[in-house]
């Protein structure tokens, strides 16, 4: 689909985030411009440093921009306040880097789940409802609910967790999901199968995903735009072809020529 047809979803102008003050000041994100729109699988790539996560508690509304404005679905975004923040937050969710953090360790993973689907407004449906919304959920990516009701996230494998995390998007269906190298702990072939139910996700729901890797190889295999991020800034960006088969940026073409085969390396036949 063009950008045209595309809905708006979430747009940047100068958007700054600067660290403390004075010798210690540091500009992380430092004034970008992104269109980001509906239904479409964005990768920000970069090296370590460059402002990727910063950039992304931005969109998520964790922390403050210093400069510029956020506009989501085409107005000026405001989450100022806990209650315009909680229903900001039922758009845009987020998959983190270190799945350990992103639990409470001490709720029970059913009650993980049971939160996605009272968020969502089925906090009156029977259990027996709910029970076939987590279940489903589960079977989503390849987990087995039964075996997993009164266990804590800490007594989960790192892969598992990451699934689970994965299972309470399907619940929670936002309109974007923001996720910060989500394959991390995952061995290759659960790491293509995890990316698959990603892109199945966003055909089913038209959910705009937002991909932040290292892995230039992984975003020219998933992503329509690509957006480079050098010193907080972004140095090119494009459609996934145009930006990594025929770079224009000096700092790109040598991400590429990091990794070596950048056409097999997610060449899923041979996962
Ligand atoms: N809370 C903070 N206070 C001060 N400086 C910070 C803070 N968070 C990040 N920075 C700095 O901002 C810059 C960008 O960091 P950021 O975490 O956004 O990079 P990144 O691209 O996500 O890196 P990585 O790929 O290693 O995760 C770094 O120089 C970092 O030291
Ligand atoms: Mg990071």
């Amino acid at each position: 689909m063009s950008d045209a047809k595309r809905a708006e979803c979430l747009r940047g102008k100068g958007v700054t985030k600067i660290f403390g003050m004075g010798d210690k000041k540091t500009v992380a994100v430092d004034h970008v411009d992104f269109d980001f729109r509906e239904g479409e699988i964005i990768s920000i790539v970069g090296e370590s440093g460059s402002g990727k996560t910063t950039l992304s508690k931005m969109l998520l509304g964790l922390i403050s921009v210093s400069e510029g404005q956020i506009y989501f679905q085409g107005q000026p975004r405001d989450i100022k306040g806990g209650k315009k923040k909680r229903e900001y937050w039922k758009n845009i969710q987020a998959i983190f880097q270190d799945p350990f953090s992103s639990y409470n360790m001490f709720n029970k993973i059913d009650s993980v789940l049971l939160d996605c689907i009272n968020m969502r407004g089925g906090k009156h449906l029977p259990y027996e409802e709910k029970f076939k919304l987590m279940s489903e959920a589960c079977s989503f990516v390849n987990l087995e609910f039964k075996e997993l009701t009164n266990k804590y996230p800490f007594e989960l494998s790192g892969g598992q967790m990451q699934r689970l995390m994965i299972a309470r998007i399907f619940l929670l269906k936002p309109k974007i999901l923001l996720a910060d190298e989500p394959t991390s702990m995952i061995d290759a072939c659960s790491r293509s199968t995890i990316l698959d139910m990603l892109l199945k996700l966003r055909d089913e729901i038209n959910m705009t995903v937002i991909f932040i890797t290292h892995d230039i190889g992984l975003a020219y295999y998933i992503s329509d735009q690509v957006y480079i991020m050098e010193h907080g800034k972004f140095v090119e960006h494009g459609a996934a072809e145009e930006c990594i088969i025929h770079p224009k940026a000096a700092y790109t073409k040598r991400l590429i020529n990091d990794v070596p085969k950048i056409y097999e390396e997610w060449d899923l036949s041979t996962v």
